[in-house]
This record gives structure tokens, C-alpha cells and sequence, in this order.
């Protein structure tokens, strides 16, 4: 079975695309897609970046923990919301804190937003970082309008199967990307 990890961003209190992100885990095991797990920034609560984790003399357990769990996964999928047209600072300081763990890890990206464009200005900064950083992208894209329009707190959709079809086509990529990525890893 392979491992999936989903990256909650959001660390505002009261924030809504924690949702998806639980959303994302159910739908994942509950269909026996993947084993999911959530890695909550929240929890993390990682201070400013001021240097990568393979730079730190002592770097601290919560930042290595992070670290071998995007290593030891197959593939990535990130749940973020849009602040400004961009994405939010706690995303870019664990995305920057890492850097070999990144490599060639296959990422797929869910944006959300409260308004009706689901986020989607996020998608091109975030996957331009991600690039630079050496991830597979996926090209598939899981935009979220209305976020407490669509989702409950426990993460339930409202149109469960509207969203059911676009998670399956959605999480299907990121599988592809997975797979494609272990052949490539076999033939070097
Ligand atoms: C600092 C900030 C900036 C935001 N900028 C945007 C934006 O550019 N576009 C948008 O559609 N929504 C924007 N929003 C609204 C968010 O989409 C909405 O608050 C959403 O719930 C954020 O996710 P979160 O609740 O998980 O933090 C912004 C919200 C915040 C707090």
C-alpha cells in the first residue's frame, strides 16, 4: 500500500480548508486508495525559517519528525488555502525547511478559498516552489470555492458525490505520478 501524505496549511484560527484536508484522508482510506495520514502545520507550529533542516546543528524533533515522514512517503497532496493570490507563510516556511526530502516526490495540490475562484491564483506560485525544489507536480488541480459551502467541519462534503468523482479523477493522478515515479526509480 502506498503512503500518502496530506499537508493541512492553514494555521489561522478558525480556519476552513483543514476540511479538505480531512476530507482527503477519509475519501483516500475509506476507498483503499492509500494509507493517509495528515501532517497538521498547525500542530507543527514551526518557528520563522531561518535555515534548512540539513544546515541546523540542533535541529529540533518536531522539524525531523516533519522531515522523515515527507521522506518516507510515496506522495504528497497539499491543501492550501489562497492568501493574497499566494499561499500562506506556514506552507512556504516547511516547504523551504526541507529540501533532498523533496526530491522527485510527487505533490498534488488542493487550493481552497471562501470566495468563487477555489484558491486558483495560489496554484502557480506554489507549483513554480515546488518545481524549483526538484517535486514532481501533478497537474490535476482540486479547487475548493466556497469552502463552508461545500465542506462540513468534519471535513464531510455536502455534494458527496460531485466531490467524490473530482477527488477519485484527482487522487488517481497523483497515484499515476506515484507509480511513474517508482519505474523511474527502478530504471536508474
Ligand atoms: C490573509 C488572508 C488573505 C486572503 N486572501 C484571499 C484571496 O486572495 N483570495 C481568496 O479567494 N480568498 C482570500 N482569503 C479568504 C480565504 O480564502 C478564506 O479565509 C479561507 O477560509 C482561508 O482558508 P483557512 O480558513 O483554512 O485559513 C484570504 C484570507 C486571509 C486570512
Amino acid at each position: 500500500m502506498k503512503k500518502i501524505i496530506i499537508i493541512s496549511s492553514s494555521v489561522r484560527e478558525g480556519r476552513k480548508s483543514n476540511r479538505v484536508a480531512l476530507f482527503f484522508k477519509n475519501f483516500i482510506i475509506d476507498k483503499n486508495l492509500a494509507e493517509a495520514e495528515i501532517l497538521d502545520l498547525e500542530h507543527y507550529n514551526f518557528p520563522i525559517f531561518e535555515e534548512r533542516l540539513k544546515n541546523l546543528k540542533n535541529p529540533p524533533e518536531n522539524v525531523l519528525h516533519f522531515a522523515e515522514k515527507i521522506k518516507s512517503s510515496d506522495g504528497v497532496l497539499i491543501v492550501t488555502p489562497e492568501y493574497n493570490g499566494g499561499y500562506p507563510s506556514s506552507l512556504k516556511n516547511a516547504i523551504d525547511l526541507l529540501y533532498d526530502e523533496w526530491h522527485h516526490k510527487p505533490i498534488a495540490i488542493s487550493t481552497v478559498s471562501d470566495g468563487i475562484f477555489g484558491g486558483s491564483q495560489v496554484i502557480t506560485s506554489l507549483q513554480f516552489s515546488l518545481w524549483k525544489i526538484k517535486a514532481l507536480t501533478v497537474t490535476a488541480m482540486f479547487p475548493v470555492p466556497k469552502i463552508t459551502e461545500a465542506f462540513n467541519e468534519a471535513g464531510v462534503p455536502f455534494d458527496v458525490e460531485g466531490i467524490n468523482k473530482r477527488a477519485s479523477a484527482f487522487v488517481k493522478e497523483l497515484l499515476w505520478f506515484i507509480e511513474a515515479a517508482v519505474i523511474m526509480k527502478q530504471g536508474n
